[in-house]
């Protein structure tokens, strides 16, 4: 067999983070850097002789030239066999859902994400284990460490392997299975959701725009969306994959997402919005002049659950991560089951669910899902919303509007100071860090400090404990402010400011989140002192 064994030398700066490595594209083109990283994950999950790896990525630039770098490497590394999406395109959702239908030892997904796609923008691989779900930070540790002395990797001398046309075939030994990259995930989708009862919301004049913002959920939106559920042709917005995304950040935010933002609020908004990511494990619900915050998303989701099929008998509790606003714990407490607080990162749920403690799990930067797959997932949140929708009747703005009489509105916000020198950032942090013993029962401004710590979580399952999680500071009457620092920036510090106020006062609802908020925002400020310690004043991004 026609294989090379190439010497090589380690790298610097190969250090995966929260969602795999993520590098400028050009990095990772750089020679030997792709096949460093990929060796490195072979090695690092105890080699890949005789396994089965599902591969794919979002589309972007470099995504097709990679996958056959991994195949060829899989193969000279005695893989038994791939599983590869047509042309490339798997989801990050339904990587996981395959691996875990296959039985397969793990999957490499080709993404950054939301992060936008080029020749000069960004490139990512991440390794996903057995149960679906991110690595671990064990097996992270050791595909880094293994970066740090890598001296050979190996591939086969062939060229490419035909990924466009479905079937099995042979490439040097090892099987190669492309597989149509909707069919599975779609069948999943139609055991949770009453895919009747949606399309006959459809058929009765219901409309919706889905923004797959140029990114992989544009074949899964145009399958399932419009052919399977009759939304009408051209209900699916950006929906053909390309390597640069048109040339937009595939983030599915009121920044990023503005032009579906400004349809929702303009005179002829249809009655549902919604968008996804890069890889479409992100999602966006907005209905007519109504935004949804991920945070209430997730509570809504867990109060209604139940009217869809696949979660009809019940949840067995909630998860969020610790910056996502408390809504969801006044619903998980409502329906007397246990709500997990989790670092930042979805990988931390991954044992919850593995352990049938949670059922859906949700963060506040536009991540949620359930224990249908073990990751975030943009168009099940879309397929839930519609379900619910359909099953109540109810126009989203009615929905919220009677969810927050029953449980109080938690107004939020999330503010990133980004790019911030790294000294200047450690500075601010070090500075809440200093007067967290002395903030209790003392008061910033109007509002009386309740609690203040730095967040460590005791995992209930395996009993690891990660520490440094975030500083949160909870004032009287239930208002918040959360401090971290982002784990997923490419460019010096991002600081990002969490601000959530509950309102009770039924004629305090509907009020502008900005001015709820702004009272929060000032003892956030003062406390951090962020501005004289960074020089900023306003937030790069809100969301
Ligand atoms: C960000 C989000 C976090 C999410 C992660 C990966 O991480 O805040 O919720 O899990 O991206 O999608 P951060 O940059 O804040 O570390
Ligand atoms: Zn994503």
């Amino acid at each position: 067999m026609p294989m090379q064994t190439v010497r090589t030398r380690p790298i610097e700066g190969q250090k995966p983070g929260t969602s795999g490595l993520r590098k400028k594209t050009a990095v990772f083109k750089r020679p030997h850097f792709l096949e460093n990283y990929v060796q490195s994950i072979f090695d690092g999950i105890g080699g890949v002789q005789d396994k089965v790896l599902v591969v794919g990525g979002d589309g972007r630039f470099f995504n097709d030239d990679a996958i056959q770098i991994i195949l060829r490497m899989a193969a000279a590394n005695g893989a038994a066999k791939c599983i590869v999406g047509q042309g490339g395109i798997l989801s990050t959702p339904a990587v996981s859902h395959l691996i875990r239908k296959r039985g397969a030892d793990g999957g490499l997904i080709l993404s950054a994400s939301h992060n936008p796609g080029g020749p000069d923008a960004d490139f990512g691989l991440k390794y996903n284990g057995p149960n679906g779900g991110p690595a671990t930070e064990g097996v992270t540790d050791k595909i880094f460490a293994r970066t740090q002395d890598i001296d050979i990797y190996k591939i086969t001398a062939s060229t490419g392997v035909d990924i466009d046309t479905l079937g099995i075939r042979e490439h040097q030994g090892m099987k190669v299975e492309i597989v149509d990259p909707v069919e599975d995930y779609a069948a999943l989708m139609e055991t949770l959701f009453d895919f009747d009862k949606i399309h006959a919301l459809f058929a009765g004049g219901f409309t919706m725009r889905f923004d797959a913002m140029h990114a992989v959920t544009g074949p899964y939106a145009h399958a399932i969306l419009e052919d399977r559920l009759g939304a009408e042709a051209g209900s699916v917005l950006n929906g053909t994959p390309s390597p640069d995304f048109g040339g937009g950040h595939p983030d599915p935010n009121p920044i990023w997402a503005k032009d579906l933002m400004d349809v929702m609020h303009g005179p002829a908004a249809p009655d549902f919005g919604a968008a996804s990511d890069g890889d479409g494990d992100r999602n966006m619900i907005v209905g007519r002049n109504t935004y949804v915050t991920p945070s209430d998303s997730l509570a809504v989701l867990t109060a209604k659950a139940h009217l869809a099929p696949g979660y009809r008998d019940g949840l067995a509790g909630v998860a969020r991560s610790m910056p996502t606003s408390r809504a969801v714990d006044r619903v998980a407490e409502a329906l007397g089951i246990a709500c997990y607080e989790t670092p930042t990162g979805w990988k931390f749920f991954g044992n919850l669910l593995d352990a049938g403690k949670a059922t859906l799990c949700g963060e506040e930067s536009a991540g949620t899902g359930s224990d249908h797959v073990r990751e975030k997932d943009g168009l099940w949140a879309v397929l839930l919303w519609l379900n619910i929708l359909a099953e109540t009747g109810q126009s989203v703005a009615d929905l919220m509007s009677d969810f927050w009489a029953e449980y109080g509105r938690c107004y939020y916000s999330r503010h990133d100071y980004e790019a911030v020198d790294s000294d200047k950032a450690n500075a601010v942090m070090d500075g809440l860090r200093a007067q967290l013993p002395a903030l209790p029962g003392g008061s910033v401004g109007n509002l009386v400090v309740e609690a203040a710590d730095e967040f460590a979580y005791d995992d209930p399952v395996d009993g690891s404990r990660a520490t440094g999680q975030g500083i949160r500071i909870t004032f009287e009457g239930g208002a918040r402010a959360v401090f971290r620092l982002s784990g997923t920036g490419t460019e010096g510090a991002t600081i990002r400011v969490y601000l959530e106020k509950l309102e009770t006062d039924a004629d305090k609802l509907q009020l502008n989140p900005e001015h709820a908020l702004a009272e929060v925002q000032n003892a956030a400020r003062a406390l951090s002192d962020l501005t004289a310690k960074t020089g900023r004043v306003d937030p790069d991004v809100v969301t």
